[in-house]
């Protein structure tokens, strides 16, 4: 199969292909063997891994700056201080963010979208955003991260909850979204990219739609963020929320960024040091953003992290990266739609750096099972999205998910092994 590859998909090829074999270089980790076959690491829709320009970055960080920020006289807190400071600057320009925007660092995509849900609600029912009466419209696509905090957000305040319902297909529609904005809705929240089907809803009409309606928009980007997605800027977008890990930056790190406007709507969650102006025994007043949010000691170390994994992926080119990884799912869509008994979901997301699948009766558990005696990592199960699942009427899936180090070789053991899983246990 390799040979019939575009040449963009080829290592090294000339014309602005992305040098796989050499980025490769940069994850020590994708050298090894399992069970005596060379790692094929297709689970980057969940984790992918960091390459040593970060994992030096961090070291670089606790070897000579490490120290506690904003609150120290002394150098290595001011140093420490500049470094976590600067990394906001580079995430900000990353994301295309401007003048009115502001990024708060967070422990990753969950923990930002929670600061949002709780902080539209927690500020109590005379001076919350969301209130008795109000409607909260939350896409039938979203990772729990993007639901939960809403269901409870609905159940705290009042407010109601409507699912915007993707087709048979699992495609959201504009005229849906029409249809169910009205003068109370408070909020609205979509995935830039579905991490169980890959589909890429038109998030960017319909946060438009939602914004110019009155609500607050909500973008989950973790599955979007290291891709060629619109800039903050171009968005009507209030919030922004991804992580660190899916994007060659540490675990444990993630962003919510959004207009300083929004952001000053929060009920801040993390109260305690670092986000207060001045406290008395009986009171508070908060620190202005972006402080006013980061209450505690920050993970400084991941944040310079996340920043050297921006530049890495700048380096790289957004763009380069995605036609690579456009590539690789086509090649993987086209081979395992080939494989009698196997259904791919979402076959038209043409922009998806992901391919999700059933095999009939054949457990996705089994496949991965199989898969993994063949040193091939990928993901099965329900990848956070049961209630998307159930609406397509499917259970657990068997998902493949692609980075910049994968090749086109990776995706061919990745057919013949399904191939030959689905052979097995039929
Ligand atoms: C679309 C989407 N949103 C949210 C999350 C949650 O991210 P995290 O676990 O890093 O907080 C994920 C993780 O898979 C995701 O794919």
């Amino acid at each position: 199969m390799g040979d019939k590859l575009p040449e963009y998909l080829l290592p090294d090829a000339a014309g602005g292909g992305l040098p796989v074999h050499e980025l490769r270089a940069q994850f020590p980790v994708l050298q090894q063997k399992i069970h005596g076959h060379p790692l094929a690491y297709l689970d980057n829709a969940a984790t992918t891994h960091m390459p040593l320009a970060v994992q030096q970055a961090m070291q670089r960080f606790e070897q000579h700056d490490r120290a506690n920020i904003h609150r120290g006289v002394h150098s290595l807190s001011q140093r420490a201080t500049d470094d976590f400071e600067a990394a906001r600057a580079t995430l900000k320009s990353f994301i295309g963010a401007d003048a009115g925007h502001e990024l708060v660092f967070t422990s990753g995509t969950t923990e930002a979208l929670n600061m949002v849900a709780q902080g539209l609600w927690a500020a109590g029912p005379s001076k919350a955003w969301l209130r008795e009466g109000d409607r909260i419209v939350v896409s039938g696509l979203e990772h729990h991260a993007n639901l939960v905090p809403w269901q409870q957000a609905a159940r705290m305040s009042g407010a109601e909850l409507v699912i915007l319902r993707p087709d048979a297909q699992g495609r959201l529609h504009v005229r849906d979204l029409q249809a169910v904005l009205t003068r109370r809705t408070r909020v609205f929240a979509v995935t830039a990219g579905a991490n169980a089907t890959g589909e890429r809803p038109p998030y960017e009409e319909m946060l438009a739609l939602a914004r110019a309606a009155g609500a607050l928009t909500v973008l989950d980007a973790a599955q979007a963020v290291g891709h060629d997605m619109p800039g903050l800027a171009q968005l009507d977008c209030d919030f922004m929320a991804f992580s660190g890990h899916k994007m060659y930056g540490p675990m444990g790190t993630g962003v919510l960024a959004g207009r300083r406007a929004a952001l000053e709507l929060l009920y801040p969650l993390r109260l305690g040091g670092d986000m207060v102006d001045w406290v008395s025994y009986e009171a508070a007043g908060w620190a202005q953003l972006p402080a006013r949010l980061e209450g505690g000691t920050p993970n400084v170390a991941g944040a310079v992290g996340l920043a050297a994994a921006a530049q890495f992926i700048n380096g790289a080119g957004k763009a380069a990266i995605d036609r690579h990884l456009h590539g690789l799912r086509a090649q993987a869509v086209a081979g395992l739609s080939a494989i009698n008994g196997v259904t791919v979901l979402a076959p038209h997301a043409t922009q998806a750096s992901l391919v999700s699948f059933v095999s009939g009766d054949v457990h996705p558990h089994d496949i991965g099972t199989l898969l993994d005696e063949r040193g091939i990592a990928v993901r099965t199960g329900h990848h956070c999205a049961q209630p998307l699942l159930d609406h397509l009427g499917l259970g657990p899936t068997t998902r493949a998910s692609f980075a910049l180090y994968n090749t086109s070789e990776e995706v061919d053991r990745l057919i013949a092994a399904v191939a030959h899983a689905v052979k097995v246990f039929r």
